[in-house]
Protein backbone atom coordinates (compact mmCIF):
# COMPACT_ATOMS: atom_id res chain seq x y z
CA UNK A 1 0.00 0.00 0.00
CA UNK A 2 1.15 3.27 -1.50
CA UNK A 3 1.49 6.16 1.61
CA UNK A 4 2.73 9.77 0.41
CA UNK A 5 3.18 11.93 3.41
CA UNK A 6 4.13 15.49 2.07
CA UNK A 7 5.53 18.65 4.31
CA UNK A 8 3.33 17.37 7.46
CA UNK A 9 3.72 19.28 10.47
CA UNK A 10 1.57 18.29 13.52
CA UNK A 11 1.21 20.79 17.04
CA UNK A 12 -0.73 19.61 19.69
CA UNK A 13 -1.93 22.07 22.35
CA UNK A 14 -0.91 21.71 26.02
CA UNK A 15 -3.04 22.10 28.72
CA UNK A 16 -0.66 25.13 29.95
CA UNK A 17 -2.05 26.64 26.51
CA UNK A 18 1.13 26.55 24.84
CA UNK A 19 1.71 24.36 21.52
CA UNK A 20 3.84 21.41 21.56
CA UNK A 21 5.12 21.35 18.29
CA UNK A 22 5.57 16.83 17.56
CA UNK A 23 6.33 17.09 13.76
CA UNK A 24 7.71 19.40 11.84
CA UNK A 25 7.86 19.08 8.06
CA UNK A 26 7.89 15.56 7.48
CA UNK A 27 8.35 14.02 3.77
CA UNK A 28 8.13 10.13 3.13
CA UNK A 29 7.23 8.05 0.65
CA UNK A 30 6.37 4.64 1.42
CA UNK A 31 5.96 1.88 -1.27
CA UNK A 32 3.84 -1.14 -1.85
CA UNK A 33 5.20 -4.33 0.71
CA UNK A 34 7.95 -2.16 2.13
CA UNK A 35 9.32 -2.76 5.83
CA UNK A 36 9.35 0.70 7.69
CA UNK A 37 10.89 0.98 10.86
CA UNK A 38 10.21 4.98 12.35
CA UNK A 39 13.78 5.20 15.01
CA UNK A 40 13.84 8.09 17.01
CA UNK A 41 13.96 9.07 21.31
CA UNK A 42 11.41 9.29 23.19
CA UNK A 43 9.12 12.29 22.52
CA UNK A 44 10.39 12.72 18.80
CA UNK A 45 6.43 12.32 17.29
CA UNK A 46 7.01 8.55 16.17
CA UNK A 47 3.59 8.05 17.45
CA UNK A 48 1.71 10.64 16.12
CA UNK A 49 3.31 9.95 12.67
CA UNK A 50 1.67 6.69 13.31
CA UNK A 51 -1.42 8.16 14.66
CA UNK A 52 -1.62 10.29 11.15
CA UNK A 53 -1.29 7.93 8.43
CA UNK A 54 -3.56 5.44 10.80
CA UNK A 55 -6.30 8.38 10.72
CA UNK A 56 -6.58 9.03 14.08
CA UNK A 57 -5.22 12.43 14.42
CA UNK A 58 -5.03 15.02 11.91
CA UNK A 59 -1.97 17.01 10.47
CA UNK A 60 -1.42 20.88 11.44
CA UNK A 61 -0.54 21.12 7.89
CA UNK A 62 0.37 19.17 4.48
CA UNK A 63 -0.86 16.04 3.29
CA UNK A 64 -0.83 12.41 4.13
CA UNK A 65 -2.25 10.24 1.77
CA UNK A 66 -2.75 6.46 0.97
CA UNK A 67 -3.20 5.48 -2.37
CA UNK A 68 -3.27 8.77 -3.97
CA UNK A 69 -6.20 9.23 -1.53
CA UNK A 70 -6.24 11.85 1.42
CA UNK A 71 -6.27 9.81 4.67
CA UNK A 72 -9.67 11.64 6.73
CA UNK A 73 -10.03 8.54 9.67
CA UNK A 74 -9.12 5.41 10.33
CA UNK A 75 -10.05 2.68 7.25
CA UNK A 76 -9.67 -1.68 7.62
CA UNK A 77 -7.29 -1.52 4.86
CA UNK A 78 -5.10 0.43 7.54
CA UNK A 79 -4.86 -1.71 10.59
CA UNK A 80 -3.25 -0.77 13.97
CA UNK A 81 -1.67 -2.05 17.11
CA UNK A 82 -1.24 0.81 19.48
CA UNK A 83 -1.13 0.56 23.22
CA UNK A 84 -4.20 3.02 23.75
CA UNK A 85 -6.06 0.12 22.20
CA UNK A 86 -5.74 -3.00 24.08
CA UNK A 87 -7.24 -5.99 24.39
CA UNK A 88 -10.74 -6.12 25.57
CA UNK A 89 -10.70 -7.47 29.04
CA UNK A 90 -14.03 -9.26 29.01
CA UNK A 91 -13.19 -11.07 25.43
CA UNK A 92 -11.23 -14.26 25.69
CA UNK A 93 -8.39 -14.59 23.20
CA UNK A 94 -10.50 -16.28 19.78
CA UNK A 95 -13.32 -13.41 20.53
CA UNK A 96 -10.86 -10.48 21.43
CA UNK A 97 -9.07 -11.59 17.48
CA UNK A 98 -12.45 -12.14 15.65
CA UNK A 99 -13.67 -8.92 17.07
CA UNK A 100 -13.18 -7.25 14.17
CA UNK A 101 -14.59 -9.50 11.95
CA UNK A 102 -17.59 -9.54 13.28
CA UNK A 103 -18.47 -7.12 11.82
CA UNK A 104 -17.44 -7.72 8.56
CA UNK A 105 -20.50 -9.77 7.21
CA UNK A 106 -18.44 -12.20 6.81
CA UNK A 107 -19.87 -16.41 7.44
CA UNK A 108 -19.67 -18.24 10.57
CA UNK A 109 -17.76 -20.45 8.77
CA UNK A 110 -15.04 -18.33 6.65
CA UNK A 111 -14.86 -15.86 9.74
CA UNK A 112 -14.00 -19.12 11.89
CA UNK A 113 -11.47 -20.32 9.59
CA UNK A 114 -9.92 -16.86 9.09
CA UNK A 115 -9.59 -17.18 13.55
CA UNK A 116 -8.34 -20.13 12.88
CA UNK A 117 -5.57 -19.48 10.63
CA UNK A 118 -4.12 -16.44 12.78
CA UNK A 119 -4.42 -18.17 15.77
CA UNK A 120 -2.26 -21.24 14.52
CA UNK A 121 0.26 -18.27 13.09
CA UNK A 122 0.86 -16.57 16.08
CA UNK A 123 1.19 -19.85 18.41
CA UNK A 124 -2.32 -19.00 20.14
CA UNK A 125 -4.02 -22.57 20.10
CA UNK A 126 -3.65 -23.76 23.73
CA UNK A 127 -4.60 -19.86 24.57
CA UNK A 128 -7.99 -19.74 22.66
CA UNK A 129 -9.92 -19.74 25.26
CA UNK A 130 -8.17 -17.48 28.25
CA UNK A 131 -8.55 -14.10 28.86
CA UNK A 132 -6.65 -11.16 28.68
CA UNK A 133 -5.34 -11.09 32.12
CA UNK A 134 -4.62 -14.54 31.83
CA UNK A 135 -1.73 -14.28 29.26
CA UNK A 136 1.73 -12.86 29.53
CA UNK A 137 2.44 -9.53 27.67
CA UNK A 138 4.03 -11.58 25.14
CA UNK A 139 0.94 -13.29 24.42
CA UNK A 140 -0.90 -10.43 25.06
CA UNK A 141 0.72 -8.71 21.26
CA UNK A 142 0.42 -11.95 19.74
CA UNK A 143 -3.30 -11.72 19.93
CA UNK A 144 -3.14 -8.06 19.64
CA UNK A 145 -1.26 -8.76 15.81
CA UNK A 146 -3.67 -11.39 14.78
CA UNK A 147 -6.74 -9.20 15.59
CA UNK A 148 -5.03 -6.62 13.08
CA UNK A 149 -3.93 -9.69 10.59
CA UNK A 150 -7.17 -11.26 10.83
CA UNK A 151 -8.68 -8.04 8.78
CA UNK A 152 -6.69 -8.41 6.59
CA UNK A 153 -5.27 -4.97 6.22
CA UNK A 154 -2.98 -3.67 2.96
CA UNK A 155 -0.64 -1.93 5.42
CA UNK A 156 -0.13 -2.48 9.33
CA UNK A 157 1.09 -0.01 11.55
CA UNK A 158 2.75 -1.29 15.15
CA UNK A 159 3.48 1.36 17.96
CA UNK A 160 6.78 -0.18 19.76
CA UNK A 161 4.74 -3.66 20.46
CA UNK A 162 7.27 -5.43 21.78
CA UNK A 163 8.35 -2.49 24.35
CA UNK A 164 7.23 -4.23 27.23
CA UNK A 165 8.62 -7.27 26.80
CA UNK A 166 12.02 -8.93 27.83
CA UNK A 167 15.02 -9.63 25.50
CA UNK A 168 14.61 -12.42 24.20
CA UNK A 169 10.70 -12.92 23.65
CA UNK A 170 11.30 -9.56 22.05
CA UNK A 171 14.06 -11.96 19.78
CA UNK A 172 11.42 -14.21 19.40
CA UNK A 173 8.35 -11.66 17.91
CA UNK A 174 10.79 -9.99 15.83
CA UNK A 175 11.65 -13.34 13.76
CA UNK A 176 7.72 -14.19 14.03
CA UNK A 177 6.96 -10.51 12.69
CA UNK A 178 9.45 -11.06 9.95
CA UNK A 179 8.35 -14.50 8.99
CA UNK A 180 4.79 -12.78 8.80
CA UNK A 181 5.68 -9.98 6.76
CA UNK A 182 7.26 -12.01 4.34
CA UNK A 183 4.14 -14.15 3.94
CA UNK A 184 1.52 -11.55 3.93
CA UNK A 185 2.42 -8.96 1.01
CA UNK A 186 1.60 -6.05 3.35
CA UNK A 187 3.39 -2.55 4.15
CA UNK A 188 4.36 -2.60 7.69
CA UNK A 189 5.28 0.79 9.11
CA UNK A 190 6.89 -0.09 12.50
CA UNK A 191 7.97 2.24 15.69
CA UNK A 192 10.85 1.67 17.75
CA UNK A 193 13.46 3.21 19.86
CA UNK A 194 15.65 0.26 19.72
CA UNK A 195 18.01 0.35 17.31
CA UNK A 196 18.56 -3.15 16.79
CA UNK A 197 15.30 -4.35 16.40
CA UNK A 198 14.74 -1.54 13.67
CA UNK A 199 17.87 -3.27 11.83
CA UNK A 200 16.84 -6.72 12.02
CA UNK A 201 13.26 -5.53 10.57
CA UNK A 202 13.26 -3.28 8.55
CA UNK A 203 13.76 -2.63 4.64
CA UNK A 204 14.48 1.07 5.43
CA UNK A 205 14.73 3.04 9.07
CA UNK A 206 13.19 6.73 9.09
CA UNK A 207 15.60 8.19 11.95
CA UNK A 208 13.91 10.82 13.59
CA UNK A 209 15.29 14.26 15.60
CA UNK A 210 14.03 14.57 19.21
CA UNK A 211 11.46 17.06 19.40
CA UNK A 212 10.15 18.42 17.16
CA UNK A 213 10.20 15.63 15.44
CA UNK A 214 12.11 15.65 11.72
CA UNK A 215 13.15 13.46 9.26
CA UNK A 216 17.38 13.24 10.25
CA UNK A 217 18.38 10.27 7.51
CA UNK A 218 16.60 7.54 5.53
CA UNK A 219 18.84 4.28 5.50
CA UNK A 220 18.12 1.66 3.34
CA UNK A 221 19.46 -1.69 4.64
CA UNK A 222 20.80 -3.80 2.63
CA UNK A 223 21.11 -6.92 4.80
CA UNK A 224 20.03 -10.38 3.48
CA UNK A 225 16.30 -12.08 5.63
CA UNK A 226 17.18 -13.73 8.32
CA UNK A 227 19.19 -11.02 9.88
CA UNK A 228 21.84 -12.00 12.32
CA UNK A 229 22.55 -9.67 14.70
CA UNK A 230 26.39 -10.06 15.65
CA UNK A 231 27.39 -10.39 11.25
CA UNK A 232 29.75 -7.37 10.75
CA UNK A 233 26.84 -5.30 8.37
CA UNK A 234 24.71 -5.50 11.18
CA UNK A 235 27.22 -4.33 13.66
CA UNK A 236 27.86 -1.49 11.30
CA UNK A 237 24.90 -0.38 10.82
CA UNK A 238 23.85 -0.21 14.67
CA UNK A 239 27.14 2.39 15.16
CA UNK A 240 25.79 4.19 12.07
CA UNK A 241 22.85 4.55 13.38
CA UNK A 242 23.56 5.23 17.33
CA UNK A 243 26.55 7.77 16.21
CA UNK A 244 23.34 9.71 13.97
CA UNK A 245 21.06 9.36 17.48
CA UNK A 246 24.15 10.55 19.74
CA UNK A 247 24.54 13.89 17.99
CA UNK A 248 21.22 14.57 18.99
CA UNK A 249 21.67 13.87 22.28
CA UNK A 250 21.83 17.38 24.02
CA UNK A 251 19.01 18.93 22.27
CA UNK A 252 17.03 16.13 24.07
CA UNK A 253 16.97 17.71 27.31
CA UNK A 254 15.06 20.48 26.65
CA UNK A 255 12.34 18.05 25.22
CA UNK A 256 8.66 19.12 26.26
CA UNK A 257 7.46 16.36 29.03
CA UNK A 258 5.63 13.49 27.50
CA UNK A 259 1.77 12.97 27.35
CA UNK A 260 -1.57 14.97 27.63
CA UNK A 261 -4.48 13.29 28.15
CA UNK A 262 -6.96 15.91 26.52
CA UNK A 263 -6.77 14.79 23.83
CA UNK A 264 -6.45 11.03 24.50
CA UNK A 265 -9.97 11.71 25.85
CA UNK A 266 -11.23 12.27 22.45
CA UNK A 267 -9.76 9.24 20.45
CA UNK A 268 -11.91 7.13 19.00
CA UNK A 269 -13.09 3.98 20.75
CA UNK A 270 -11.60 0.75 19.03
CA UNK A 271 -15.16 -0.65 18.37
CA UNK A 272 -16.04 2.84 16.68
CA UNK A 273 -13.17 2.48 14.48
CA UNK A 274 -14.03 -1.35 14.07
CA UNK A 275 -17.21 -0.83 12.79
CA UNK A 276 -16.64 2.49 10.55
CA UNK A 277 -16.87 0.35 7.46
N1 LIG B 1 -2.47 14.08 22.53
C1 LIG B 1 -1.45 14.89 22.78
N2 LIG B 1 -1.63 16.13 23.28
C2 LIG B 1 -0.61 16.97 23.51
N3 LIG B 1 0.68 16.66 23.26
C3 LIG B 1 0.92 15.44 22.76
C4 LIG B 1 -0.11 14.50 22.50
N4 LIG B 1 0.44 13.37 21.99
C5 LIG B 1 1.76 13.61 21.93
N5 LIG B 1 2.06 14.85 22.39
C6 LIG B 1 3.38 15.46 22.46
O1 LIG B 1 3.93 15.43 21.15
C7 LIG B 1 5.29 15.07 21.18
C8 LIG B 1 5.49 13.79 20.38
O2 LIG B 1 4.83 12.73 21.04
P1 LIG B 1 4.77 11.26 20.48
O3 LIG B 1 4.27 11.28 19.07
O4 LIG B 1 4.01 10.44 21.46
O5 LIG B 1 6.32 10.85 20.47
P2 LIG B 1 7.02 9.42 20.52
O6 LIG B 1 6.02 8.40 20.09
O7 LIG B 1 8.18 9.54 19.59
O8 LIG B 1 7.46 9.21 21.94
C9 LIG B 1 5.65 14.93 22.65
O9 LIG B 1 6.19 16.14 23.09
C10 LIG B 1 4.33 14.66 23.33
O10 LIG B 1 4.32 15.14 24.65
MG1 LIG C 1 5.30 6.75 21.10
Amino acid sequence: MHVEIQHVTKAYPSSSGHVIQALEDISLSIGENEFICLLGPSGCGKSTLLKLIAGIESSSSGSVKVEGMPVTGPSPERGFIFQEYALFPWLNVRDNISFGLDMTGLNTKTKRSIVNEYISILGLEKAAKLYPKQLSGGMRQRVAIARALCLNPRLLLLDEPFAALDAILRQKLQEEMTRIWLRENKSFILVTHDVEEAIYLADRIIVMTPGPGRIKEILPISLARPRVRTEAGFIQFRSRILRLLQADEPEAVDMPPLACTASERRMPLLHEIYSCH
